[in-house]
């Protein structure tokens, strides 16, 4: 099954847990309907936030059957990723600007027996992944800069996930559209309705009271603009 078969998955960020309950927080989400756990990688280089290693994603993959979504904001991804894949990452997406071999590290996530997936910072342009959009699972896009959660949805996002819809459509990719920052039960329509499918949120998430209820509310936000826009068509 490819990851862009119009279902919406919705995937919380651990980044906003409280990490002294982790296991029982990661449990919390699965319950509450969460369709994949989305890890968030930072090494102080990359990024100036340093979090969790392979240790942690081996430790979250024990206490739950979601698919880990390993997102790498570290300099030379490519060193880690076994580390990530033997830990149970299901998806692993490492940042466009990191490297120069993005290609072959993409291919040598999906040797690993992961899906692949490709990360645009907000002033990274859609057209720099095109050359290779069919090796991609999910191209994420980053609608904040790389760091910190709940930081403000970037508006400019919004015409990079369109663009990213026409080149996939134009070059018959299965490509995903995966959103990262910002996202929440009042951006989300807007989103879907640009082309995303897959949604991470963490501050909205975990800073709200109710879990389920904010999932919930996320995912029939989105739906409901997938219904609308394929009545238009
Ligand atoms: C930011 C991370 C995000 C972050 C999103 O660098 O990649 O996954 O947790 O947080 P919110 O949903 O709070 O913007
Ligand atoms: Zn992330």
């Amino acid at each position: 099954m490819n990851l862009s078969n119009k279902k919406i998955l919705i995937a919380p960020s651990i980044l906003s847990a409280d990490f002294a309950r982790l296991g029982e927080e990661v449990k919390a989400i699965a319950a509450a309907g969460a369709d994949v756990v989305h890890l968030d990688v930072m090494d102080g280089h990359f990024v100036p936030n340093i979090t969790i290693g392979p240790l942690i994603a081996e430790a979250v993959n024990r206490v739950t059957d979601l698919p880990l979504d390993v997102h790498l904001m570290i300099e030379n991804p490519e060193r880690y990723i076994k580390a990530f894949a033997e830990a149970g990452a299901d998806w692993i997406t490492v940042h466009q600007e990191t490297g120069y071999h993005l290609h072959r590290t993409i291919g040598a996530i999906k040797e690993l027996g992961c899906r692949a997936g490709a990360v645009l910072n907000p002033a990274t342009p859609a057209e720099s992944i095109a050359p290779i959009i069919n090796d991609l699972d999910l191209v994420m896009v980053m609608s904040v800069n790389p760091g910190f959660g709940g930081q403000s949805f970037i508006a400019s996002s919004l015409n990079k996930i369109r663009r990213l819809k026409e080149l996939i459509a134009a070059k018959n990719s299965t490509c995903a559209i995966e959103v990262d920052g910002g996202v929440s039960p009042a951006t989300i329509a807007g989103i879907a309705g640009a082309g995303a499918n897959i949604f991470v949120a963490g501050s909205a998430v975990f800073g709200s009271e109710d879990y389920a209820k904010v999932i919930k509310k996320m995912r029939q936000a989105a739906e409901a603009t997938f219904e609308l826009n394929a009545k238009s068509k």
